[in-house]
């Protein structure tokens, strides 16, 4: 690539970005802590489905200090339905450590906001180009993708090499002066005219520097990125009535979910039904002596995908006699409380489907 001295391309896509930017509630502000929380969650989401989480979670946490004081199932109810959880317990421990160690005043400091729980070198540069227009230069996928056609770069962007080229090339186009205004065009451009699949080229502003589409290519790139492998696994959960009352439990440990609530679950290796899942130990241990009354499958082998994972569910309705020892490891709640509780999204499509859920 020729170094782009005088900035003509992000002068360009300023002067796009004047024109065509969606009015969006977490621009035009300087307020750090209010451009970290949009862009952690539209790390998630796509912006029409992200503004609801956001405009309800800044109401609910209007700034730092709120942040840093709430509990963490609460933030988690507020992320129920994003995925990706241990981001919200990040921005907690993160809001935390600002108001411990920084005074609670977010730091500017580019290398003090990458210190930050759960903060990446694309979240430090948006925060700190878009608060404080410092020089650095954003590079997420929209990014990848307007670099990888105006220069017809071939590299897998998740590849090392990649991303080390792309991040080079990020730099060079950015105007120091224009840091944040630069990054908003660059990333807004990839969403609305260098758009994933058939962009329109006609009106693009930048088509006769492009060097893909010189080529007619520019549905070849970006490279995509070499498959990782998936994880299949299969969950069987166990919604174990009795008087009213459910059970549920808390996640923890190293795995998905971590701090959510679900229903008693038990995990198997291979897909097996439910005379399989009998013969369990686990199964015996935890209905031990709770005389089954009736057993129903409400949804059955239900496909739920994560990053790296493809998750099997089935969800069992179990209705007992009496509960046990086993059952006491579990938090006993009533049936209709089940709502109050910060749940993934797998068990409250269960909860929607079987109309148990109730009203935030
Ligand atoms: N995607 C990621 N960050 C964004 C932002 N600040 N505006 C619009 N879309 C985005």
């Amino acid at each position: 690539m020729e170094t782009d001295t005088d900035f003509t391309i992000s002068h360009t896509l300023i002067h796009w970005y004047h024109s065509n930017k969606r009015e969006l509630p977490w621009r035009d502000t300087a307020d750090p802590y209010i451009i970290w929380i949009s862009e952690v969650i539209l790390q998630q989401t796509r912006v029409d489905q992200g503004m609801g989480y956001f405009l309800r979670f800044t109401e609910r946490f209007p700034d730092l200090s709120t942040l840093a004081e709430a509990e963490e199932d609460e933030t988690l109810k507020y992320w129920q339905g994003l995925g990706y959880y241990s981001r919200a317990r990040n921005m907690l421990a993160a809001a935390r450590t600002i108001a411990d160690s920084f005074g609670g005043v977010f730091p500017s400091r580019y290398e003090d906001i990458l210190s930050l729980k759960g903060v990446g070198e694309y979240t430090a540069a948006a925060i700190a180009s878009f608060a404080w227009n410092q020089p650095y230069p954003v590079v997420d996928g929209n990014v990848y993708r307007v670099l990888a056609r105006l220069f017809a770069i071939d590299t897998p962007v998740n590849s090392f090499k990649g991303k080390k080229t792309f991040a080079r090339i990020a730099a060079l186009l950015m105007n120091p002066e224009k840091a944040g205004l630069h990054n908003q065009a660059m990333m807004e451009f990839g969403a609305l005219q260098c758009v994933p699949r058939n962009p329109d080229c006609t009106p693009c502003p930048l088509s006769h520097q492009c060097m893909a589409y010189a080529s007619g290519s520019v549905a070849s790139f970006p490279v995509k990125p070499k498959k990782t492998s998936v994880r299949n696994r299969y969950f069987h959960y166990l919604h174990i009535v009795h008087e009213g009352d459910t059970w549920i439990n808390r996640r923890s440990g190293n795995d998905i979910w971590k701090g959510l609530y679900e229903f008693p679950l038990l995990e198997t290796e291979e897909a097996v039904d439910f005379a399989g899942l009998q013969k369990t130990e686990e199964f015996r241990r935890l209905l031990k002596d709770t005389g089954i009354r009736s057993v129903s499958i409400e949804l059955q082998n239900v496909k739920h995908i994560l990053s790296h994972q493809a998750l099997y569910a089935t969800f069992y309705k179990i209705e007992i006699e009496k509960g046990n020892e086993a059952l006491e490891s579990f938090v006993r709640i009533p049936c209709g409380s089940i709502g109050e509780y910060a749940v993934p999204r797998l068990v409250d499509i269960y909860l929607e489907k079987s109309g148990r859920k109730v009203a935030r």
